[in-house]
């Protein structure tokens, strides 16, 4: 059985782009349920549409607290049978109650080689840091920020006169073959998180 998914983005959606295109291939073990944007007019959502996927716009600001809105989403995704949860460009930090209720089923993509460069501006980060070598994590998410145990990397060269701009580029085209592999893995149960580290079997 197709394991159930569900998307959360903010912005272009250019990640959730390349899961829908994996999902679509014959032989991928999941499906894409639904797209959740915390902001109503991402442009990914408009895709997501166009591809016939179901879209809910749950605005942030609508809710006192961070955890009332993490409570609609996790109605939303419930309600859709959602058994795994992709952030993808999804610029909330969720509750601790959210990140503990979807444990092992919820996972992110970050555009450095974690646990190098959390947060935001990344590629300002590693060019300020001058390292020759940046790339990309699938991780779990847990309560801490960009902390949970790693699924898989990429990596991709600095080059000389990289600028942040390029650098994103760079690392956003491996992002898009990272992304679907990792969800794959997952999908797949050859990747599980315990005791806070994931944990790899072979294809059954
Ligand atoms: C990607 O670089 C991703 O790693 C980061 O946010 C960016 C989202 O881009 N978390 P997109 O919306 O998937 O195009």
């Amino acid at each position: 059985m197709n394991k159930r998914v569900g998307i959360l983005i903010s912005g272009r959606g250019s990640n959730m782009r390349s899961l829908i295109a994996a999902a679509s291939e014959p032989g991928f073990p999941a499906e894409i349920e639904l797209v959740i944007s915390n902001v109503g007019n991402a442009p990914g959502l408009a895709y997501a549409a166009s591809a016939d996927i179901p879209t809910i716009v749950i605005p942030h600001k609508a809710f006192e607290t961070r955890e009332a809105f993490d409570r609609a989403l996790d109605t939303a995704l419930t309600n859709a049978g959602v058994e795994i949860v992709c952030l993808a460009g999804f610029m909330r930090i969720l509750s601790d109650w959210f990140a503990r209720r979807w444990e092992g089923r919820l996972i992110n993509i970050h555009p450095s080689l974690l646990p190098l460069f959390k947060g935001v501006h990344v590629h300002e980060q590693v060019l300020q840091a001058g390292v020759r070598v940046s790339g990309c994590t699938v991780h779990f998410v847990v309560p801490e920020l960009d902390a949970g145990a790693i699924i898989a990397q990429a990596a991709v060269p600095v080059e000389i006169g990289d600028t942040p701009e390029t650098l994103a580029a760079r690392v956003l085209a491996e992002e898009h073959r990272l992304y679907p592999a990792a969800l794959r893995m997952l999908a797949e149960d050859r990747v599980r998180l315990e005791k806070g580290h994931a944990v790899f079997s072979p294809a059954a």
